[in-house]
């Protein structure tokens, strides 16, 4: 594959399509990609970026320039003038959490109707286990071709992190699985055009399925265990990331840092994903799921911490102004998906506070669909009680005199909790004391 120089067509022009499709089209290779939302289409075709992501600006505007990207919405036609197809469109789970696979269902029946023979199919959506088996395959072979005799398939779940993806692309080990070893063959030749990463051929589709599900999932179960043990601490009068940075000095030891809970597009889904398998299976995974419960239930215990805060000060959650740093899910992105400043937020006002929010990441719009006003940094600090929810740097610089009514949460460990309380902060915390 590495002389025929494929053409590609990429599906989905997201926070992990369009760096793909930018990064094999930078590599020399000629890349279509695909998207259902008109404006995406057109800003890429301008060389702009719809995605906030550093670096990825300059790889999409190259890769127009020299005519080795277009983006349309037609995913037929692409289809039929390339040889390798990739999908990598939202994989959410619905109200019941159980996987939404309608864009990946959408895709493959694009796929399907420009399909040839001697093509490749690959999947970098994270999707349940047994998706290419059971409804990747039989859509795609609705061409009249044969998976495995025909065409091939290939799986390869990605798991770059937003503001360093690219790096993480090019470097990041990669886990490859096939229908057949030509499939997966195919597929290493042609990621080696872009990544410098080691990478791991597994023994088929399933198994590739299932890697990236357990590694998020073994995240989501680690934080759970800190939040627990937070919680435990904050009643025993113990400062948890103290308790836990001495912990992780054994070496076998790695707990993940509480939090307020847990957002993003991976690994507040992905657990879900191997939930219903398990169920489907008969195989109960209590675990999983109490993990899953128990990062759920992180903004409840935050909005705790606020009304206990307040009434301790002699004051009232009922309109009180809160503020809030920071709505995106971790710090220094722009991502909402799935934060957990929405629930706390819905919880704050439900109790009839005033909730002020800032987010230099996000936009203002966003900051209003979750029921809070947008506010500067300086005007959510003269709040009467601020709570940092999401590790900015624009917020690690923050001094106790910034504070006006001296008293804040923060529930993520990055400023020094003694520096606040020496200058009279009420400081507390996720596991702090
Ligand atoms: N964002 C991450 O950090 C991350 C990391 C690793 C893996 N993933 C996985 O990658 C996949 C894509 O995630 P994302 O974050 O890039 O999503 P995204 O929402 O940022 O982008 C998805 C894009 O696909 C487009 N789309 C939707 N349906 C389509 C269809 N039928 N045909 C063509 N385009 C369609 C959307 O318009 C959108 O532009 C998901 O399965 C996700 O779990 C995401």
């Amino acid at each position: 594959m590495t002389k025929e120089n494929p053409k590609i067509t990429v599906f989905g022009l997201g926070h992990i399509g369009l760096p793909t499709a930018a990064l094999f089209a930078n590599s020399g290779l000629e890349v279509t990609g695909v998207d259902i939302n008109k404006e995406t289409i057109e800003l890429v075709n301008k060389g702009i970026s719809p995605v906030i992501e550093p670096g990825l600006d300059q790889l999409v505007k190259k890769a127009i320039i020299d005519k080795k990207l277009v983006a349309t919405e037609d995913g037929i036609t692409a289809s039929k003038y390339s040889k390798v197809m990739i999908v990598i469109v939202p994989t959410p789970v619905d109200q019941y959490k159980r996987s939404d696979l309608s864009a990946v269902r959408s895709a493959c029946d694009m796929i399907s109707k420009g399909l040839k023979k001697g093509d490749l199919v690959i999947i970098e959506s994270t999707i349940p286990p047994k998706t290419c088996e059971d409804v990747v395959i039989p859509i795609l072979e609705k061409s009249g071709l044969k998976a495995g005799n025909d065409f091939g398939v290939a799986c390869t779940p990605e798991r770059a992190l937003p503001n360093n993806t690219i790096y993480e692309m090019t470097h990041n080990a990669r886990v490859i699985g096939g229908i057949n070893k030509e499939s997966a063959d195919k597929a290493v030749n042609l990621y080696e055009y872009i990544t410098n990463g080691k990478i791991i051929k597994v023994k088929n589709l399933i198994t590739a399925e299932m890697v990236k599900l357990m590694e998020n999932t073994y995240r989501d179960t680690n934080i759970a265990l800190s939040n627990e043990l937070a919680m435990v601490c904050e009643k025993l009068g113990i400062d948890a990331i103290d308790a836990i940075k001495a912990a992780n000095h054994h070496p076998r030891v790695d707990l993940h840092i509480p939090g307020p809970g847990v957002g993003g597009h991976c690994l507040s889904i992905d657990p879900y994903f191997i939930v219903e398998m398990a169920e489907k299976e008969g195989v109960n995974s209590t675990l999983i799921k109490n993990a899953r419960a128990v990062n759920e239930k992180m903004p409840e215990h935050v909005a705790e911490i606020v009304e206990e805060t307040l009434n301790d000060a002699g004051k009232q959650i009922k309109n009180s102004k809160i503020g809030i740093l920071g709505v995106a899910y971790k710090g220094n992105v722009a991502d909402a998906r799935e934060t957990p400043a929405e629930p706390l937020i819905n919880l704050l006002v439900q109790s009839g506070a005033e909730v002020y929010a800032n987010d230099p990441h996000t936009s203002d719009d966003l900051i209003k669909s979750f029921g809070a006003t947008p506010v500067s940094m300086e005007d959510a600090l003269k709040c009467d009680i601020v709570i940092l929810i999401t590790d900015h740097d624009e917020y690690k610089s923050i001094k106790p005199d910034m504070i006006e009514k001296k008293i804040f949460i923060c529930t993520r460990p990055v400023l020094n909790p003694e520096e606040f309380k020496e200058k009279g902060v009420i400081f507390k915390g996720i596991g702090r004391i």
